[in-house]
């Protein structure tokens, strides 16, 4: 048996397709229903929060998480990330008035979801920061003086432009991933090897 942690929602419906084309089939209506197993019972699904995919996995409930490069990088856990499914792709940005592109105030604030992807960037750019932990709506706090810049995903784009904002810094690019528990990679090797090639080959074939 394999248990897959899938972040609820668009991600875990991409998935799901592509788990279908390695003849893995799910057939019980799984809209309210948080842990089911595909029809051959080889494979457990969990349906659970996005930014909770990782603490599953590394606590070894779930062999394999689907969970985006975001959500990796703040958690941060000792985790395998072993494909790149290239769906949900976007770019982890500073983003804020043309302006602020050379910063002047001594400590710069900044507002973010992502308190610890920001830290570590600015830690290596050397520039002291005041980190300010939001939980969405991010691209308000440059408008309301709240921040100087914020650290965000951005996709199309289009939320900065209605706000009057804009891209200052790539900081790199966003992708869903299959991450797989340690241990699990080596009790469970020959399946989760032989899943993830077959996933990687039904994606590329999508
Ligand atoms: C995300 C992100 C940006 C927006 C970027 O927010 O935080 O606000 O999407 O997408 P775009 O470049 O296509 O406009 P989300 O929709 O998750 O809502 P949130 O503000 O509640 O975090």
């Amino acid at each position: 048996m394999i248990t897959i942690a899938l972040p609820k929602g668009r991600l875990a419906e991409k998935t799901l397709e592509i788990l279908k084309q390695c003849d893995i089939i799910i057939s019980e209506n799984t809209e309210r229903k948080l842990k089911i197993f595909d029809i051959s019972g080889q494979f457990c699904f969990l349906f659970v929060k996005p930014a909770d995919v990782p603490t599953y996995v590394d606590h070894g409930v779930a062999d394999i998480g689907i969970a985006g490069k975001d959500t990796l990088l703040e958690t941060n856990l000792p985790l395998y990330e072993m494909l790149d499914l290239k769906i949900g792709a976007c770019s982890m940005c500073v983003c804020g008035f043309e302006e602020q592109k050379n910063p002047v105030s001594a400590t710069l604030q900044v507002a973010t979801k992502y308190p610890n992807i920001a830290r570590e960037h600015y830690l290596k750019k050397g520039m002291p920061t005041e980190i300010i932990k939001l939980s969405g709506s991010i691209e308000l706090a440059p408008l309301l003086g709240l921040s100087d810049v914020i650290v965000d995903i951005v996709e199309s784009g289009r939320t900065l432009r209605e706000n009057g904002l804009c891209v200052l810094e790539k900081i790199c690019d966003i992708s869903a991933r299959v991450c797989v528990n340690r241990v699990s990679l080596k009790t469970k090797n020959k399946e989760i090897t032989k899943l993830l090639k077959n996933m990687e080959e039904a994606n590329a074939s999508l």
